[in-house]
């Protein structure tokens, strides 16, 4: 079977291997880390075992969830993942996700790897429309997507319910044209992301 990679300055997106295990269950286990993430708070051994089983011959743009490992270039360690819901009924439209081990933050790491999904699916698989959503609190999470410039499209009111508490969430999308800084009517303009 031929590996799945994506390469950006200082990470590589890739498919998830066994020998990604302890990495993910540390990040996976960390209460700071699964906080707005609803996975429930524990992540056994057994569930990340089958987790990297289902994800090792995963490629983004599959229908339904595809997880990535993300892996520091430099070092070899993996540091987080990235996920791409692709919707059967719609398979131009996609939803993502990204985590990173709590030392890994604040170093731009979700920016270059997000970016780098993002120029994947408009400029390799020809989707149309990305959305993210995130809890209202989730300040890191929601700040990286304006800052990739998704708009903010709702705000749902206690929308989903965790740890005794009803929660707010935003929505966010981005279209093809908007990566590609263009009006609907042709391709050519700049994109907005090195
Ligand atoms: C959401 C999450 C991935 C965001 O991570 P992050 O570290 O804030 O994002 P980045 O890696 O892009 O880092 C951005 C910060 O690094 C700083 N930075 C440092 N070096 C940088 C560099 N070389 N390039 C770019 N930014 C750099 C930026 O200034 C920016 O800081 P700012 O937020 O004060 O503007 C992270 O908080 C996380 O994994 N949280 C837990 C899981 C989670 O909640 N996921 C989302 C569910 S919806």
């Amino acid at each position: 079977m031929t590996e799945w990679s994506v390469s950006t300055r200082r990470l590589r997106l890739r498919q998830f291997k066994k020998s990604d295990l302890e990495a993910l269950l540390a990040y996976r286990n960390d209460p700071e880390v699964s906080r707005f993430q609803g996975w429930g708070s524990i992540c056994s051994s057994e569930q990340a075992i089958e987790f990297i089983a289902q994800m090792s011959s995963r490629e983004a743009g599959q229908v339904g969830w595809t997880q990535l490992a993300i892996v520091l270039e430099s070092t070899g360690a993996t540091i987080g993942d990235i996920a791409l819901n692709t919707l059967e009924f719609e398979p131009r439209c996609a939803m993502i996700g990204y985590t990173l081990a709590q030392e890994h933050w604040s170093q731009g790491y979700a920016m270059e790897a997000v970016t780098a999904i993002l120029k994947h699916c408009f400029e390799n698989l020809n989707m149309h429309r990305i959305r993210a959503n995130c809890d209202t609190r989730n300040e890191s999470s929601w700040r990286l997507l304006e800052k990739l410039r998704f708009r903010r499209e709702a705000h749902f009111i206690e929308s989903y319910y965790e740890d005794q508490t009803w929660c707010d969430e935003f929505e966010y999308a981005l279209l093809e044209r908007e990566w590609f800084g263009l009006t609907q009517s042709g391709r050519g303009g700049q994109r907005h992301y090195g």
